[in-house]
């Protein structure tokens, strides 16, 4: 078997960015992918009903068709996150619209949601549900989600989010409406109170026994637009949300020479404006509802960090495409580690920990 997280990472770091990322797509499609240890049951936890086996996920974007999610399961997350699916298929934006950032320890992209449509990603869903020969079913080792999304042209937010819900359905254990991607004109528009009241609507009255539903939020609204869009979510039923999508912020800190290319940035220069969305909306959530922390996770000690700051869970993208799979390891190893040094036996034990009571 190969190991991808040796191996392969500096390998696929040789080719343009979006090549990289077919490629690495493609292998674990192949079954190319590693392995990675049962957890520890230091790392479980617990959130919206569900049991995840450790506080890990992968965010987003990563497998956006939903062509990988057993062997990226395997490699170790907590639990994986597919899409953003769309209702048609569309090609995105014109190339090149991905750029790592390795000096900052970043990615800036504009891909603006390339991706097969809703019909081929359940198609995509539905083969992790066909019966072995042994009569069991093999559905994802750990939960899996969709991340559902509007098309460029002909969007009606209100009838295609909920359209994409019953569709997702059949296939996930969660399901997370994106508001927040940069490269979707009018897509972050949606994030007022009253507008996600009327999607959570819709999506209630068209799902009434739907899976948990979360919203993924953009960093870039001034702090005060939180609170409101918080208890819009928790009245219309959403049970978390996800702080936060990349930022259209340039931090004068970046050096690459790629820094001002248009689109989302991502990775360590996003950290501290993720982490202090997620103490705002911490503070005002009282663990009401679910809340992941993403953005600029790096180390084990980031990750027990947002735990302690109120996130039930945490998502990662740009350090893992920058490190590669052996990444996750590190991670866990580097979680344990902190963990005891603070004193805590479990992930509930360091929930919101660092919050002013
Ligand atoms: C290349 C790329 C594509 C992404 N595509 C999506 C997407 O389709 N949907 C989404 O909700 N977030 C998407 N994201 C955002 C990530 O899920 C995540 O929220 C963000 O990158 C912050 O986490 P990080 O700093 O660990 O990368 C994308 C990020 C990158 C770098």
């Amino acid at each position: 078997m190969i190991d991808l997280g040796k191996l392969a990472t500096p390998l696929l770091h040789r080719f343009d960015p979006e090549t990289a990322h077919e490629l690495a797509i493609n292998s674990m499609a192949l079954g190319l992918g590693g392995s990675a240890p049962k957890d520890v049951p230091a790392l479980a936890t617990r959130a919206f009903g569900l049991r995840f086996p450790n506080p890990i996920g992968l965010a987003a974007g990563f497998d956006k068709n939903a062509r990988a999610v057993r062997p990226l399961a395997k490699l170790g997350f907590g639990h994986v996150e597919a899409g953003t699916v769309t209702p048609r298929p569309q090609s995105g934006n014109p190339q090149p619209r991905l750029f790592r950032l390795p000096e900052d320890g970043a990615i800036i992209n504009r891909m603006g949601f390339n991706g097969c449509g809703i019909d081929r990603f359940c198609r995509n869903l539905a083969r992790l549900h066909r019966p072995m020969p042994n009569g069991r079913t093999r559905g994802a080792t750990v939960p899996l989600g969709a991340n559902i999304g509007i098309n460029k042209i002909g969007a009606e937010p209100l009838r295609d989010y909920p359209e994409l819900v019953s569709r997702v359905s059949p296939y996930v254990d969660y399901v997370t409406m994106n508001l927040s991607s940069p490269n979707t004109p009018g897509l972050r528009d949606l994030q007022s109170a009253q507008m996600l009241t009327d999607l959570l609507s819709a999506i209630n009255t068209r799902n009434p026994d739907r899976l948990p539903l979360l919203v993924k939020l953009a960093p870039d609204m001034d702090d005060s637009s939180y609170e409101p869009i918080l208890e819009a979510a928790i009245a219309g039923g959403a049970q978390g949300l996800i702080l936060t999508n990349t930022t259209i912020a340039r931090p004068s800190s970046l050096t690459s020479p790629l820094a001002a290319e248009t689109g989302g940035l991502s990775g360590r220069p996003l950290a501290s404006r993720s982490r202090e969305v997620l103490k705002v909306v911490s503070n005002l959530n009282k663990g009401r509802i679910a809340l992941i922390s993403c953005g600029g996770i790096e180390t084990g000690e980031d990750v027990l960090d947002r735990i302690r700051m109120g996130a039930d869970m945490v998502q990662i993208y740009t350090s893992f495409v920058l490190q590669g799979p052996a990444l996750l390891s590190r991670l866990k190893t580097e979680l344990l580690d902190a963990m005891r040094r603070e004193g805590f036996e479990t992930i509930a034990d360091a929930h919101g920990t660092a919050l002013s009571v």
